[in-house]
């Protein structure tokens, strides 16, 4: 890994050498046939990710931007969406929806626990929700979405389904064509940045049509925005020798090497290596008393907010870890000062978390604690068995 630091936050993640190599790569024209063949490369293997028979937008903006461009080319100011909220960024489709003067709704569950889809069920049962908004795993939460159950509640109702896969796409399957029950149970819509589970620095937003989120749209004349309407990216995700407008290039080169990188490791392979490792430092963290918010059964393999043993001071923690290269992220709204969240996923090693869990016991000891740092590595490298 060549990050100097040890990035733990829950994204950006550790970037790795053949991407910088990508990223510092000439700059070439947007017209070029070399970057052309790039882009349609990154564009045929993202369809692979997300096993999508419909189009997948790459345009330069954060996960926000694919957030926005999800719920406006589906649903129009007035039609009904349903937010189903694990934390904040679950919370934040709200905000995005009354932004567009679209009549939200929410059911938001208590944080460190996924909502029930029973209450989903009741909820969509009121009847004419256009779709429903599900975060695949909350990163202030560190809860995982129950795909296996919501799904086939929310597809029943006859809305279409938006996942947010931004702290879960490339860690966690996220597969357009699968079926949940019914043939026609499918998910319609994925969202997600360059910059978590994928391993590229921040700066794409990636989301995935399935064929009814592209019928939403064409039924629509036109939308409340011009740089988010997919009507003007198809041509160019369909053909991207042609301009709308300037494609990120070297962004781009980093993209396509990061799912280069993804599909040589193997996405059933790359998903066994994230749940194990979210098994794997959540036991090694145990061992230090440091707890999971998120209920169990609803851990996320790509992060966890984990609360603080008593007595443990979040700032000179997290401030002593960073002076050693061990970066992690405070907790959010009320946790704050409370947990910290680290982030486990993308192209990182085993390697990595063993010497972080190691300097975090260091720290913990020169803060007075007692910690059994030889158990806490044990323990992690007997859940995380023989991943790289
Ligand atoms: C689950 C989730 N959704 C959306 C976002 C927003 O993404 P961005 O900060 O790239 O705009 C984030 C950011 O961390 C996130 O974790």
């Amino acid at each position: 890994m060549p990050n100097k630091e040890m990035l733990l936050i829950p994204g950006p993640t550790p970037v790795v050498d053949p991407i910088y190599d990508a990223l510092a790569s000439e700059t070439w024209a947007h017209t070029d046939p070399r970057f052309v063949s790039i882009f349609s490369n990154s564009l045929k293997l993202a369809k692979e990710l997300f096993h999508t028979d419909g189009e997948v937008f790459v345009v330069a903006g954060s996960g926000t931007l694919a957030m926005e461009m999800a719920v406006v080319n589906t649903v129009a100011p007035n039609e009904k969406l349903l937010v189903i909220s694990h934390g904040y960024f679950g919370d934040r489709f709200m905000l995005l929806g009354q932004a567009h003067g679209i009549q939200v709704e929410s059911l938001q569950a208590e944080w460190g626990k996924p909502v029930d889809p029973e209450a989903v069920r009741a909820k969509l049962a009121e009847g004419g929700f256009k779709a429903v908004t599900v975060t695949h795993v909350d990163t202030s939460t560190g809860v995982v979405a129950d795909l296996d159950a919501l799904v086939p509640v929310v597809k029943a109702s006859g809305a279409l389904f938006i996942l947010d896969g931004v702290c879960a796409a490339a860690a966690i399957e996220e597969d357009m064509s699968k079926s949940y029950g019914d043939p026609d149970y499918r998910i319609d819509v994925v969202l997600t940045g360059s910059q978590k589970a994928i391993g590229v620095p921040p700066g794409l937003a990636i989301v995935a049509f399935g064929p009814k989120a592209l019928a939403a749209r064409e039924a629509f004349a036109r939308i409340p925005g011009y740089y988010v309407d997919i009507k003007n990216w198809l041509p160019i995700m369909q053909n991207p020798g042609k301009y709308y407008a300037t494609p990120p290039i070297n962004m781009i080169y980093g993209f396509n090497e990061g799912m280069e990188i993804l599909m040589r490791e193997g996405l059933a392979k790359r998903y066994d290596r994230h749940a194990a490792l979210g098994q794997a430092v959540r036991a090694g963290l145990n061992v230090y008393g440091f707890k999971p918010l998120a209920v169990k059964g609803a851990e996320a393999p790509t992060l966890t907010c984990f609360l603080y043993p008593q007595g443990l001071d979040d700032l000179s923690f997290r401030r002593a870890l960073a002076d050693k290269g061990v970066v992690i992220a405070g907790a959010l709204a009320t946790l704050a000062g409370k947990a910290c969240r680290m982030g486990h996923m993308g192209n990182v090693t085993g390697e990595i978390f063993t010497k972080a869990i190691r300097i975090i016991g260091e720290t913990l000891q020169e803060m007075g604690f007692a910690p059994d740092i030889n158990a806490a590595v044990k323990a992690f490298e007997a859940a995380y068995g023989d991943n790289p």
